[in-house]
């Protein structure tokens, strides 16, 4: 008896704190802070890149992990990498551009995000239905092989 007991005791915290990292995700995230102090090269730069930071080079998947005619989420990197076409590699933001969710993984021909169900073109990352009125940020990326950077 004191065995269930415990383990509905445990069951019961875990759930609770499974909890306070998912809500975390689904508000707005404002802790991007990055130092750029600016020493070095000339910095004059407005390289008109609107990915939200991240490191050139970072790896974000392997190609086999997109699937064609869908997509696949980096979560830890807030970026979504489609392949429209075989061969085709596309990335953007992962954040849901209506409430800032992160988009999900797909097979079903476009980016869904799972909160109130806007759908992204796998394309150009356009809104295609749903309350998101706006499109995902382009991410640059390179395709070298297998491996799938930020460019
Ligand atoms: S946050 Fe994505 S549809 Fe609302």
């Amino acid at each position: 008896m004191t065995t269930i007991n415990r383990r509905r005791a445990l069951t019961g915290s875990a759930a609770i704190a499974v909890g306070v990292p998912v809500l975390a995700a689904c508000g707005s995230d404002s802790s991007n802070a990055e130092d750029s102090t600016g020493s070095g090269d000339s910095g004059s730069g407005d390289s008109g890149s609107s990915d939200g930071g991240g490191t050139s080079g970072e790896v974000l998947a392997s190609a086999a992990d997109v699937p064609v005619g869908g997509c696949f989420v980096v979560s830890g990197a807030k970026v979504v990498v489609t392949q429209p076409t075989e061969g085709d590699f596309k990335a953007f933001t992962a954040v849901c551009t209506h409430q800032g969710c992160l988009v999900e993984t797909s097979t079903e021909g476009d980016i869904p995000c799972p909160c109130h169900n806007s759908k992204f073109s796998l394309d150009d990352g356009s809104p295609i239905s749903g309350p998101a009125s706006a499109a995902l940020a382009a991410v640059d990326i390179t395709v070298d092989g297998d491996s799938i950077t930020r460019a």
